[in-house]
């Protein structure tokens, strides 16, 4: 990918590495559990606070929510047709590909990419529990999405665009592989004021 599309705003090359490292060490921990990692409500209350379905909350197995750390609800956005083919950018544990599966039904396909490989573990096993079967998780970085042009009708994403200091890559990513009049509904974290001066630049706040 060329360099221009890989613009990071204020985040030095050289720092590059130690953002992602922090961020998989972050996530490696979430793996296990979300509870008092962050900010705002996860887990299972998590769910029940962004309005997910609650029967679906209730049969899911809970390692599926312990793991829960959205910022909102992509499938509040739009209907997700049965059959559908989905991908879901920043998969994690795998709560909203457990929704995605039942969603599109054994005739669609939902495909997880994922940075970090505890997450990608997790939620094989959380999946595999479950009883899902329509369901593949990759280990990749989201900046280049290991599938081809036209293949998703429909992306999600749930608190993970704003890890990246490459966001226009993802967003071009994300278009290339949906097809044309395909969708995308996330859900995700934006600044509202600029970062103060070092900020911008840390792995630890990138992490957050
Ligand atoms: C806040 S968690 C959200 C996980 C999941 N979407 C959920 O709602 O529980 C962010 C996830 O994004 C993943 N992630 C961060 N940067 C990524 C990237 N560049 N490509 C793919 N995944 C990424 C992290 O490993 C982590 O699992």
């Amino acid at each position: 990918m060329a360099d221009e599309g890989r613009a990071a705003g204020d985040v030095s090359s050289a720092n590059l590495d130690a953002i992602r490292s922090a961020i998989r060490g972050k996530y490696t921990e979430v793996a296990v559990s979300a509870e008092g990692k962050f900010g705002y409500p996860t887990g299972r209350a998590g769910a029940e606070a962004l309005g997910y379905d609650a029967e679906a909350i209730t049969q899911a197995p809970s390692g599926l929510l312990d793991s829960f750390c959205g910022v909102g609800n992509p499938f509040s956005l739009g209907e997700i047709p049965a059959g559908a083919v989905l991908l879901d950018y920043g998969s994690g544990a795998g709560f909203d590909l457990f929704i995605a599966s039942r969603l599109v039904g054994e005739t669609g396909k939902v495909c997880g990419i994922d940075l970090t490989e505890a997450m990608v573990e997790r939620s094989r096993r959380n999946l595999s529990e479950a009883g899902c079967s329509n369901v593949e998780v990759r280990l990749v970085d989201g900046e280049q999405i290991p599938y081809p042009d036209n293949f998703f009708d429909v992306a999600i994403s749930n608190g993970v665009i704003n890890l990246s200091p490459f966001k226009a890559a993802c967003f071009r990513e994300i278009y290339r592989v949906l097809k044309p009049g395909g969708r995308l509904q996330f859900a995700d974290i934006v600044l509202e004021n600029a970062l103060p001066v070092g900020m911008a630049d840390s792995p630890e706040a990138w992490s957050q």
